[in-house]
């Protein structure tokens, strides 16, 4: 007889070392507390309230019922991927190939992870900017290589400068990660900050990963600029990006990642043993999505805009909190180091007597500390009840 081991010791140690999304738990969190009959607000998701545009759901349906149901092409539909050009180029000034240097995913999560397979192993380290979003470092370690951790100062506007990515570098960095507009800070990188990186991208000899699913969303007149636009940088840069945030796809799971042919086709390689291809009828809404009305993105983002004041108004005026006004994508960034607790201690207090759930900062670095998150992408009413049990429960200015 064999000693039977344990169910740990049939699982990979960067599996069972990595932790499950913050996120994700903390919408667990909440499902449980509802399914306990608690009348919970969930500002902890991501997700846009608007449904997908009709005439994308009807070129998907279109081509769903057309006959549109077999595997397609693994990197993405041709006309897809041209369309993914063209919006590049059009929206961006990014030049690829139209066929070989676009990656069609099933979501922007996908093409990082994939992109982190391909590119990184053991001895590669990867520099995150911090505050980051959840998912970065995990991939990272999933893929075998070091996260180095560049902590932005809340007190400074979480502003990127050459002596702090300097400081941090090491002589295995081979990527910088970028995520602007920022999830969950909301900071659009200035073109000093992404001049400042490309200089240092180049000096190092690095790899640029660009995230710029939020491009679409910002405020008072900031401007979303690619970094791949910049001088030297378009042969080390990868642009991802994705329909979910932009176009309220989130369900869909269309993503892409855009660059260099030598890299794209590599990650492809990945993608064509893994998951195969992105859904194909999904790619049909996706083109629909890329080529038709833009109007609707102005609105949602008009509406966010709108609920990002009222939130922001509502909770400065809460003991302890300030909220700086985001200057993209649909988050509040709520310090709250003036109420003394720590980020887990805060949000827990919210969900438990407030019954609103948010996440806490660490989920997002040390560099987050003192802070929650909260999604204003969702009803105006909601938000105004959230906000009004917040200040019952941590006291008004
Ligand atoms: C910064 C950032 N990048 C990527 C993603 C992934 O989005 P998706 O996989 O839905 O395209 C998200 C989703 O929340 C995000 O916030």
């Amino acid at each position: 007889m064999v000693t039977q081991r344990a169910p740990s010791q049939f699982l990979a140690a960067r599996v069972r070392e990595a932790a499950p999304s913050p996120t994700l738990a903390v919408s667990e969190s909440a499902r449980q507390l509802k399914a306990q009959g608690v009348d919970v607000i969930d500002l902890g998701g991501g997700d846009p309230d608007f449904i997908t545009p009709a005439h994308i759901r009807e070129a998907a349906a279109a081509a769903m019922n057309g006959g549109l149901t077999h595997y397609v092409a693994s990197p993405g539909l041709p006309d897809f991927r041209k369309a993914i050009a063209a919006k590049l180029q059009g929206d961006n000034g990014i030049t690829v190939d139209p066929l070989k240097g676009v990656l069609v995913t099933p979501g922007g999560k996908a093409a990082l992870f994939q992109t982190a397979l391909a590119m990184v192993e053991p001895g590669v380290d990867v520099m995150v900017l911090e505050p980051a979003w959840v998912s970065y470092v995990p991939m990272i370690e999933l893929a075998g290589g070091r996260a180095i951790h560049v902590t932005l100062s809340p007190d400074d506007n979480f502003r990127v400068t050459r002596a702090l990515l300097e400081v941090a570098v090491t002589d295995a960095t081979r990527i910088i990660l970028l995520n602007s507009p920022n999830n969950p800070t909301g900071r659009v990188l200035s073109h000093e900050e992404l001049t400042d990186v490309a200089e240092f991208a180049k000096a190092h000899d690095l790899i640029v990963w660009t995230d710029e699913m939020y491009e679409k969303i910002v405020y008072d007149g900031h401007q979303h600029e690619s970094i791949a636009t910049f001088a030297g940088m378009a042969d080390r840069t990868l642009t991802f990006n994705g329909l979910s945030k932009a176009y309220a796809m989130t369900g869909w799971r269309l993503g892409y990642v855009a660059g260099p042919v030598e890299y794209i086709s590599q990650i492809a390689k990945v993608q064509s043993h893994s998951v195969t291809c992105a859904t194909s009828f999904a790619q049909a809404g996706g083109i629909a999505a890329l080529t038709g009305p833009q109007e609707f993105i102005g609105e949602m983002v008009t509406a966010w805009g709108r609920r990002r004041r009222a939130v922001c108004d509502g909770l400065d005026a809460v003991k302890g909190l300030r909220c700086p006004r985001v200057e993209g994508a649909f988050y509040a960034f709520v310090d709250g180091r003036g109420t003394g607790l720590d980020s887990v201690a805060l949000a827990d207090k919210l969900l438990k007597e407030a019954h609103v759930a948010v996440v806490p900062g660490i989920a997002f670095g040390e560099a987050a500390e003192g802070h929650v998150r909260l999604s204003f992408a969702t009803d105006d009413e909601s938000l105004a009840k959230a906000v009004e049990r917040i200040g019952d429960v941590l006291g008004r200015d």
